[in-house]
Order: C-alpha cells, then structure tokens, then sequence
C-alpha cells in the first residue's frame, strides 16, 4: 500500500437535523479522536466566540463555517469535511465537496430524502462522487424499510444496495442484521446502546426472515465498481444517537470508499503518486482570530508528500511562498503538521495572498480545473448608507468574493455593483461582515434580475452580444463577462438567438 492509499477524504451530506453531528461526533468518538461525545458542539462554540460575524451563527444556533477533522482507525486516515448544517447553506459547502472523494449521505428513517439531501447529492453527481448511505434515527419509529429503499432509487435515480438491514424498528427495535455475514447486532444495557457484542447464532422469527430474504434478493448485489463510478449506493441502517450501525460504516468507508482520486487539470489528470507537490485551495476562512487580520486557506493535497517550510506557487500569485506553519486538522487540537499525503487537508494561514481557486504547486506547471464558481440563486444590488465609502465597498465586495462568501458583479453600465450567493444567509454574513471589518455600511436592495450565466465564446459573437445586451452585461471580479438574466426564460431565449456563445451556470477557474 503507498501511503496514500491509506486516506480517505470524505464529507457528510444530509438535510438539518437528520442527525450529521451526532454522527460525526461518534465516528471520532470510535476513531479514538476525542474521548467525550458532545465536544463537537462544544468546541464548535468555542470557535464560534472567537469573531463577530459569527454572532449571526451563535444567534441562530447554526454553524456557518465548514471545518476539517481527521482520526485514524486501524491504519487508515480518515479525513472528515464538515459542511455547514443549515439548510440556508452556502457556495462553501459546494466547494467542499470538490475536494472529497466520496460522501456518506444522512437520511432520516422518518422523513426519507429531504429537500438539501438532494440537493447536495446532485452537486456529488456532477463530479460522480461516490456515496454511502446511512438511513438514521431505526430506533424511532420510522417509515419502512423497503419505502426508503425505493424512494432512494427512484429520486435519485440510482441503484440501491442494502448492506445491513433492521430487524423492527422504534419499540420493537431489536437489532441490525448484517446482510453479508448473516450475523445480528443487538442492543444492549438500559439506554440499549450498542456495546459491540454480535450474536452469531440468532435464529430469526419467520416472519422477519422472510423480511430479510426479500432485502437480499430484491436489490442489485453489491459492485465495487459500480459504487465508485456513483451509479450504486451501498445502503446501511443504524442509529446515530444509539452508536448502532456506526462502527459498520466506518469499515465500509475503510474497506470501499476511494483513496484520494486524480484531479483533472489543464496539464491533463494529475494523478496522487506523481511526485511533484500538488493541491487546491477549496475554502479560504478569514479573520478566525479577530485580532489578526488573517486567513486560513484550506488545501485539499492532490499529489506529492508535502514536508513542512516547503515552497510551492500560489497559481494565483506567480512567485513561491514557503509554507513554513501548515496547520493540520485533528479533532481535538489543531495541530502543526510535518508532513502530509495526497487527500490530507493543510490549513495555510495567509495575509490574502490565497484564493479559492487557486492551485499549488512546487513547480508552477499545474493548473487544477473543475472548481466552479455556481450561479447564484439570489441576487441583490448593494447600497450605500455613505456614498463617500465606494472604494472601500469595492476593496471588502473583492475581498469578500475571493473567500467565496458572495459572488460580485460589476454591471458595464451604471454603477450599482450586485451581490449573489446560493442561499439567503450568505446575504446576512455579508452585512454583518461589511460592518464589522471594513466599517461600511451597506444596505442591500431587489435586483432586477433574477440569475446569471457565464459567456464564453469568440470576441466576436460576444462582441454582437454585447451590442445588443448592454444593459444586461456585467463583468465579475476576474473581469469574466456575465449575462444577467432576468429569468430562465430570458436565458433559453438569448441562448436560442446566440448560439454561438456558451451560457454556463458554473464557472471554473
Ligand atoms: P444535524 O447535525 O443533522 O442537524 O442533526 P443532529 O445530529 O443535531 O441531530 C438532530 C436531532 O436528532 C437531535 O435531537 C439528535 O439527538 C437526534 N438524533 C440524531 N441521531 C439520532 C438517532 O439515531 N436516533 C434518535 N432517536 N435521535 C437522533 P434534538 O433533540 O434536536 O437535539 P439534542 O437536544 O438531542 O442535541
């Protein structure tokens, strides 16, 4: 084994409350990262006092910002990505699923796909992120099994495989019965946790034999090929809150998800045995401590053993930066790294030399694709309460695009700049920060459009665009020009009488 087919870089997707931190909290809990459950809400509000716009977090009860964890288990890394668990999320929660190799994908046995569940797994599609799925809360009453199986497959259009399956659910909950091994795990003890006791020899009462007998033979048989290219997902039950089917997970995540994959780049696949240090910035976290003015940027490690005081190029900057205090991401502590393999995270705190985007490398040869910018789903026009601040708006609407907390446009006429993101808080972090850090107060108002596009085609046909489009152009902070549309009708129909230009609702950098 080289030593990085040893990670596995992951995140968890679910819609709120489908149970994503108590079941974080107890895969580090059996990954021997922290002794206690419950610390990742406590150290979660311990990070939250450190600055003020993440008031708005604390006010809410919600977590903003994405973070990484890392434990190991049995010689393999494991490298956990969290996303912000709101269902208000944000372009920092895309983004940090372009730097996993797979997901383990929350549901309620309840409620079954909730509307972010989805939504978060079409971003998973678009780059064939492999997924887990892990149907929580079996010992509560839930909806039954076989339903929750369709309605996996039908909504999400992909082939079901269960691996594990309960035996009664809610009260009658009496244990998970492992499809594979034939073998059940009981609860036990008076809060009826599990304690890791498997009886071997069960003889299942007819009825739920039955029941077993048709989970196995009703569903695709398990391939490991199929499950990695994202077309079948391996179905586990469990209970977080209960530690139940958890340890399960873990080994299926150890024994099938992938090891860090190849990156495409304008060089072709990088892939994580060439030697060359190479990585992408997926998030850039700025201000953690209010008293520096400066940033974390978060790198996903592409290729190359990366060793501490190493100098790698910023594609973004064109001149090398020694990478002298990298910050690794365990649980408990965050710890200064030495070294680290491709999939690890490295933490490089910065003054803004950093962009989400960007590629490092050590010989300035690589250039990562595929990390887009989405198109926005809100968009507002920002204005000023003292006109005297425009420059300053500018240098913190920069600034605060480039961390991807909004997506800025400059309109080619008139000089009302316009904001986008993907979900209405991003809005609420954006006034709060504007006030906090760059002293500018901004009030925000309707646009008149609704959505934009990206163009790309010949100087010509965008020339003949622009021409006639004026009023709807609009360039974002890399000067890319932008179509913005009034509805999705508008953009069909400029599509129809332009079809020469590409409109393109992600942009990649
Ligand atoms: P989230 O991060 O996905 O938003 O969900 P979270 O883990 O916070 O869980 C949401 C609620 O569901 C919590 O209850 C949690 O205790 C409960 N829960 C999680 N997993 C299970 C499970 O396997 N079985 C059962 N029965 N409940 C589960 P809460 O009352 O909202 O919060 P708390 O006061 O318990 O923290």
């Amino acid at each position: 084994m080289s030593s990085h087919d040893n990670r596995r870089t992951f995140a968890i997707i679910s819609h709120p409350d489908a149970g994503k931190t108590t079941l974080t909290e107890k895969l580090l809990l059996q990954g021997g990262a922290i002794h206690l459950a419950g610390q990742v809400k406590a150290r979660g509000a311990a990070r939250r006092a450190r600055s003020d716009w993440m008031k708005i977090e604390q006010q809410r009860g919600i977590s903003v910002t994405s973070s990484v964890m890392t434990f190991e288990r049995q010689g393999i890394t494991f490298n956990l990505l969290d996303t912000p668990g709101h269902e208000d999320f944000s372009e920092d929660t895309y983004r940090t699923l372009t730097a996993v190799d797979s997901a383990i994908m929350v549901i309620d046995a309840a409620k079954g796909i909730e509307p972010q569940t989805r939504k978060l797994f079409e971003v998973c599609r678009l780059r064939s992120v492999p997924i887990i799925t892990f149907i929580n809360k079996v010992d509560r009453e839930g909806r039954a099994c076989f339903d929750l199986m369709d309605e996996v497959a039908d909504m999400l259009a992909l082939d079901v495989c269960p691996m594990s399956w309960p035996v009664g659910m809610g009260g009658v909950f009496e244990g998970i019965y492992d499809l594979e091994t034939g073998k059940v795990s009981r609860p036990e003890g008076p809060s009826r946790e599990f304690l890791g006791k498997v009886d071997q020899d069960v003889t299942l009462p007819t009825e739920v034999a039955d029941e077993m007998e048709l989970a196995q033979g009703g569903y695709p048989e398990f391939s490991l090929e199929d499950y990695r290219a994202g077309n079948l997902t391996p179905v586990y039950f469990g209970s977080a809150l209960k530690n139940f089917g958890v340890a399960e997970l873990i080994d299926a995540i150890a024994r099938y998800a992938p090891p860090p994959r190849p990156q495409p780049s304008e060089q072709g696949t990088i892939e994580p045995s060439k030697d060359e240090v190479t990585g992408f910035i997926f998030k850039v976290q700025a201000n953690m401590d209010p008293m520096h003015r400066d940033r974390i940027a978060f790198m996903r490690l592409v290729s190359g053993t990366f060793k501490r005081g190493m100098k790698l190029t910023p594609s973004g900057l064109g001149k090398p930066i020694a990478v002298h205090s990298p910050i690794l991401f365990f649980a408990q502590d965050r710890e200064i790294a030495d070294s680290a393999e491709p999939g690890d995270i490295i933490g490089i705190p910065n003054h803004g030399t950093l962009r989400v985007g960007d590629t490092l490398s050590e010989r300035n040869d690589v250039r990562f694709t595929g990390l887009p910018n989405f198109a926005p789903e809100i968009l507002r026009r920002v204005q000023l309460k003292d006109p005297t601040k425009t420059k300053q708006l500018r240098k913190a609407l920069d600034d605060l695009s480039e961390e991807g907390v909004i997506q800025v446009f400059y309109p080619e006429i008139g000089s009302q700049w316009i904001v986008g993101v993907v979900g209405q808080l991003q809005l609420e972090v954006l006034i709060s920060r504007l006030e906090a850090e760059y002293k500018v107060e901004a009030m925000l108002e309707p646009a008149p459009f609704d959505t934009a596009r990206w163009l790309k085609g010949t100087d010509a046909a965008l020339k003949t665009f622009a021409d006639f489009n004026k009023m709807n152009l609009a360039r974002d902070r890399d000067g890319d020009p932008v179509f913005m549309a009034r509805s999705a009708w508008d953009v069909s129909y400029q599509q129809e009488r332009n079809p020469d230009l590409a409109f393109s609702a992600t942009k990649e950098r």
